[in-house]
């Protein structure tokens, strides 16, 4: 098949979260399998300075909006034998960051990416590339399928294109008012519930939700969740009317970029069955941060979004507790402007265990997963995750709140379960989660019986393998569609 993975962040070359894993690794699994996997996002600066080899193609795009034409190049690098097509405007993507600044999203982002998705339909025909599928990913390429069914629709070029949408997260839905639909290049005919339309504004998600030949989210767990009013954001009657279409798989990690016992980030390697390198590890990660360098008290990392899906409040809450118990705490993260404040103020007293870490550091995780003996997601909601499936990886005990994708990856110890490989709680709360937390300090007293957990979680396997296997039979599933 000839697939085209259309989405607004792949790593390494773009990255704000676990989007960017997923896009940058389920393509290479994909293209293993056999496949013409190619892969197309902006060309951001980040991606411009990242020091990448980029080819500047011959092809440009001219794409309309809201009476003005817009022009893009088409620049070329690749990832493992993948091509990556990147579409170029300066005025449009050669900015700071991907989608806006911590003081909030940039305001023409409707603009933005409806230039990306019609660029992306017609740099297609220029190239003359028909894919079988489309995969897009969450609302900013939501605009690909809403465009194929109602302004393409008699075009034979895409006639037998299908488009799975995969939504990673449904808080994010590309809200905008209804002037932003001109901007857009769409017809004021877009502006009804069958459409565009939600409660006087513009939804893409929707319009993608309702429009693509097929939809999936990222785990299965996540998959029944979204479809009730308590996690659905206002869209799980819109996600209901396509159930028979939508499924969940959970997502993998790359495990030949995340293994501990080749990663160059880490000070040292190890693997399960030799871990003495973890405990170097640990040591270099409290010298960096200026924590004290013991090795029995036990360490606890979080690498995140500060956002609110990612339960920010209930650490921020138990801060003092954290700084009063004999254990250390890092944490790494960026996010919203109100959060980073919260944090930087109790950082200001300077407690001496607790290191938090303001920023976007890609070379900075992998030491903070490998260094820690716990890993921290206290998620109010969560489709899949991907920060606990690292942390099982590198011998890091996710301690995890039960939901979403972490309830399809993360055992808790005192359940009868066989094989746990960390500690869950069920009740939002500064409460719950400490008492979870305090359960995982109390085993990490008993040396053996930790042990035992670290290595049960780094011989997990949640590697792509099988869930790619799944993804090949949704393209399949999207070309017999289209056979009709
Ligand atoms: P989400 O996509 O909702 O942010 P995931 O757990 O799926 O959550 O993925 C988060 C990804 O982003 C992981 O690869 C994690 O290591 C990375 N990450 C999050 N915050 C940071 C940060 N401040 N610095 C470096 N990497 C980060
Ligand atoms: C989203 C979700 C996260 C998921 C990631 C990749 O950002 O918040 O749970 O792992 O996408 O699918």
């Amino acid at each position: 098949m000839k697939i085209l993975v259309v989405a607004s962040e792949v790593a390494p070359f773009a990255k704000t979260g676990g989007l960017a894993d997923v896009t940058g690794s389920l393509p290479k699994e994909i293209k293993q399998r056999g496949h013409d996997v190619r892969i197309i996002i902006p060309f951001y600066k980040t991606v411009a300075k990242g020091g990448f080899p980029i080819r500047k193609g011959r092809k440009s795009v001219e794409v309309a909006l809201g009476g003005t034409t817009h022009k893009g190049l088409l620049r070329q690098t690749s990832l493992a034998d993948i091509p990556v097509y990147l579409l170029e405007n300066k005025e449009y993507f050669h900015r700071d960051f991907l989608y806006g600044t911590p003081a909030g999203e940039y305001p023409d982002n409707a603009r933005r990416f409806a230039f990306f998705c019609r660029g992306v339909l017609d740099i297609l025909k220029k190239m003359d590339f028909r894919p079988d599928v489309i995969h897009c990913h969450d609302w900013q390429t939501a605009l690909i399928p809403i465009l194929l069914k109602y302004e393409f629709n008699k075009d034979p070029f895409f006639e037998k294109t299908a488009v799975l949408f995969t939504i990673h997260n449904l808080a994010y839905q590309g809200l905008f008012p209804r002037k932003s639909l001109a901007e857009m290049g769409l017809a004021p005919s877009y502006f009804t519930m069958e459409r565009l339309e939600y409660y006087g504004q513009v939804n893409l998600m929707k319009g993608g939700i309702l429009t693509a030949d097929l939809i999936n989210t990222v785990s299965t767990t996540y998959c029944k969740e979204m479809q009730t009013p308590e996690h659905g954001c206002g869209l799980d009657g819109v996600l209901q009317t396509r159930s028979d279409d939508l499924s969940g798989i959970l997502n993998g990690l790359d495990y030949t970029e995340w293994d501990p016992a080749t990663d160059r980030h880490i000070l040292k390697n190890y693997k399960s069955s030799a871990l003495a390198g973890k405990a170097v590890n640990k040591k270099g990660l409290q010298k960096l941060l200026g924590l004290e360098q013991k090795r029995d008290i036990p360490l606890l990392g979080m690498v995140s979004r500060l956002t609110e899906q990612k339960g920010v409040d209930l650490l921020v809450e138990l801060l003092p507790q954290f700084e009063a118990e004999k254990l250390q705490l890092v944490v790494l993260g960026t996010g919203d402007a109100r959060y980073i404040k919260l944090l930087q103020d109790f950082q200001r007293h300077g407690a001496k265990n607790v290191s938090l870490n303001i920023g976007f550091r890609p070379e900075l995780s992998p030491m903070v997963y490998a260094g820690s003996d716990m890993f921290l997601m206290p998620s109010r909601y969560e489709p899949c995750g991907l920060g606990q499936l690292m942390a099982l990886r590198y011998g890091a005990v996710p301690v995890v709140r039960k939901t979403g994708g972490l309830t399809d990856t993360i055992s808790d110890f005192r359940d009868d379960v066989k094989e746990p490989n960390g500690f869950t709680f069920d009740e939002y709360s500064a409460e719950a989660f400490w008492d979870a937390i305090m359960r995982a300090v109390h085993v990490f007293g008993d040396r053996a019986a930790w042990v035992k957990i670290v290595r049960r979680g780094m011989n997990c396997d949640f590697s792509w393998q099988r869930s790619a296997e799944k993804y090949e039979e949704l393209y399949l599933r999207g070309v017999a569609i289209k056979k009709g």
